[in-house]
């Protein structure tokens, strides 16, 4: 058997977005990568997607990988890391389950050469945004190949753990937030006579845009929205509905509800 580079444990959603995304950079070849996953239909997708990576049990994958990613749902952890004959040492093993603390990795895996990712959804269309944070025993390199890794499907960010619930409350579950304002733009723009479909189209293209120009210019959001307002106009009338109806500080409150959740779930 060929070494490998990475072994994914969990080839579901978030296994296939994230490698998905990697191997179409040539970060990592199709041959570098095994696959752990007992599901018939991930198999089946990984075969049909990405014919060269090789399914492979449990054992015989860490033990052919340098690398591992656990991408399984966060009940499911401990019994990956609980199967007879499974050894991580001297393996990088980076986590993307929820709410599974750095110090629990480390205590499933016997050692501190670990990393914890939060990723989001857009990560499919390599547009996500992930924060991660590190075990005492990884290494600088480690820092560099996982980032780049996550470069390869949007922004990638290194925080302290403590700042993890955070991260959770705004990217991790932000892009819930966002769906739901589209829908809601595009709801409105129903009621003002606008066809369902063309209302999506304008929905969506405003949301993608104004962030692109946030991005892009680095001006302030709060400059950007007056430079739009002007005075006794249409954009004012608007923003004071929004203002009325509490809209941001929904949204500020919905961040912190998905902290706070976050961390019970840690505790
Ligand atoms: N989806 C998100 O928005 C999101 C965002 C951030 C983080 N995450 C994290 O990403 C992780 C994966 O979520 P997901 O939505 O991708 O879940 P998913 O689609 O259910 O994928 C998990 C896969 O792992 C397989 N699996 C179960 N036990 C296994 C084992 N012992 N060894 C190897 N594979 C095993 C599952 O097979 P079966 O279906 O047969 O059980 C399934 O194919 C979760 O921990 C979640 O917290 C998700």
């Amino acid at each position: 058997m060929k070494p490998k580079r990475l072994a994914l444990i969990g080839g579901g959603q978030m296994g296939r977005a994230l490698l998905g995304g990697i191997l179409t950079s040539s970060i990592l070849e199709e041959d570098d990568v095994c696959l752990v996953d007992p599901c018939q239909a991930t198999q089946q997708w990984w075969r049909e997607n990405h014919s060269e990576v090789e399914c492979l049990g449990l054992s015989d994958a860490i033990a052919a990988s340098q690398a591992i990613l656990i991408a399984v749902k966060p009940n499911q952890v401990s019994s990956v890391a609980s199967v007879d004959g499974v050894d991580f040492t001297e393996r990088l093993v980076v986590s993307i389950a929820a709410g599974v603390s750095l110090t629990r990795l480390a205590s499933l895996v016997g050692h501190e050469r670990v990393i914890r990712v939060m990723p989001n959804t857009p990560s499919l269309v390599r547009q996500g945004a992930s924060g991660f944070c590190c075990g005492k025993s990884v290494t600088q390199a480690d820092r560099d190949w996982v980032q780049s890794l996550l470069n390869c499907v949007g922004l990638a960010v290194e925080v302290a753990e403590s700042q993890m619930d955070a991260v959770t409350g705004l990217s991790g579950s932000g892009p819930a937030y966002v769906c739901l304002v589209i829908e809601a733009l595009a709801d409105g723009g129903v009621h003002a006579g606008l066809p369902r479909s063309l209302a999506m189209k304008l929905a969506t293209q405003t949301v993608l845009g104004t962030a692109k120009m946030i991005e892009e210019t680095g001006r302030h959001p709060g400059e950007l929205k007056d430079a739009v307002a002007s005075p006794g106009g249409t954009t004012i009338a608007a923003i004071a509905e929004l203002e009325k109806n509490a809209v941001r500080s929904g949204l500020i409150q919905a961040v912190i509800a998905s902290a706070n959740r976050s961390r019970q779930m840690d505790a």
